[in-house]
């Protein structure tokens, strides 16, 4: 174990320069790692207990203008079976969602043109006015300013775009040259600026990361202080230009986890999807690792099965009732339960992430 200098004094300054970070990144072992969730997992007890937030995941549609390289729904896989739910299908999802005990919703979808900004307004504030104690997050996309100001008076909450990579080059690597960075950039300014609870994230293991980029994605991550991280590893999806490509690795995956949860100790850090796929244990050793957020599928599985952003993705379904699911016994088993809160982000102290 070399790198338990640099792991407290992230514990301690919550940052650590571009140089530090590719040490961390470039040269560590199981003992790092396990000393890093060590820390990551008491941080995240301090703050919430044992608790696990749950998020109800609605997949609205597949449909999407973007082509990113390492993605099912890109535009180009013309094998994708492309839906689009109504207003009155998400509703009913959300109304499903309640029913479990659910009290956030996040809306996921392509970039899909047929949802313009007054259709999604519409459907944030029935969303808002029918379950006036949940909160709704969004994950739609890149959108114009005024947008996610509309968006934002309609009602929504939180709004989760991983900005998938910090360095430039690499991003452009990994989607066609007019897909922008700056402008992706610049979506995460404008909702963070607007108010939104802001999620930023992402893939471990994508094609042609090296320790560097992972470096520049911390420190970023630390510059930018969202309030949610989404971290999953990359997995290859057969339609699509990185079928080939070797999926992340688990156990960095998991090391990245602790590292963002003592670089941002308040922040909302899913146990991902991607997570759960690449292991079926994932979720536990996710939570393990630091994580205290959960998202459950609420999609319907007729139209689920066709929202295959990489192969064999496998999402958490519950019963009839979250505290009597499948997924609370799998929390209990690991000494954790869910809670059936809204779990909004909150700053403790002064100098958090
Ligand atoms: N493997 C893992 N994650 C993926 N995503 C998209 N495609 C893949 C893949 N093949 C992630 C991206 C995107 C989020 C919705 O899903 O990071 O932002």
């Amino acid at each position: 174990m070399k790198n338990k200098p640099l792991i407290d004094q992230l514990e301690k300054t919550h940052t650590l320069d571009l140089t530090q970070w590719e040490a961390l990144l470039s040269q560590w072992d199981d003992e790092d790692r396990a000393y890093a969730a060590g820390v990551a997992r008491r941080l995240s007890q301090q703050r919430f207990g044992t608790t696990i937030y749950v998020r109800g995941v609605v997949e609205f549609s597949n449909y999407c203008r973007n082509d990113c390289l390492y993605c099912g729904i890109r535009h180009s896989n013309a094998n994708a079976i492309r839906y689009r739910m109504t207003k009155d299908q998400i509703l009913s999802c959300c109304q499903d969602g309640y029913q479990l005990g659910f009290r956030t919703f996040v809306l996921q979808s392509g970039e899909d043109p047929w949802f313009t900004t007054d259709r999604m307004a519409d459907i944030v504030s029935s969303i808002k006015k029918r379950f006036p104690d949940c909160a709704v997050t969004l994950s739609i996309g890149e959108m114009a300013t005024q947008a996610y100001q509309t968006l934002f008076d309609a009602g929504a909450d939180r709004y989760l775009l991983r900005h998938e990579t910090a360095d430039q080059a690499h991003y452009q690597k990994l989607h066609p040259s007019w897909q922008s960075w700056n402008n992706r950039m610049r979506c995460l300014r404008d909702l963070k600026a607007i108010g939104y609870q802001t999620g930023c994230g992402f893939m471990v293991g994508s094609p042609y990361q090296s320790p560097h980029c992972l470096a520049e994605d911390m420190v970023f991550i630390t510059a930018f202080h969202p309030h949610m991280i989404g971290i999953g590893p990359f997995i290859p999806h057969k339609d699509t230009p990185f079928a080939k490509e070797p999926a992340g690795s688990l156990e960095l995956t998991l090391y990245l986890l602790s590292l963002c949860r003592i670089a941002c100790p308040d922040v909302l850090l899913p146990a991902t999807t991607a997570l759960g796929t690449i292991h079926p244990e994932g979720r536990e050793m996710g939570v393990l690792a630091g994580a205290n957020v959960i998202m459950p599928n609420l999609t319907p599985h007729d139209v689920r099965k066709n929202y295959q952003l990489y192969d064999h993705m496998r999402s958490v379904d519950i019963g009839t009732n979250l505290m009597q699911s499948d997924l609370e016994k799998r929390m209990e088993a690991i000494g954790y339960h869910l809670s059936i809160s809204r779990g909004d982000y909150h700053q403790e102290g002064g100098q958090a992430c």
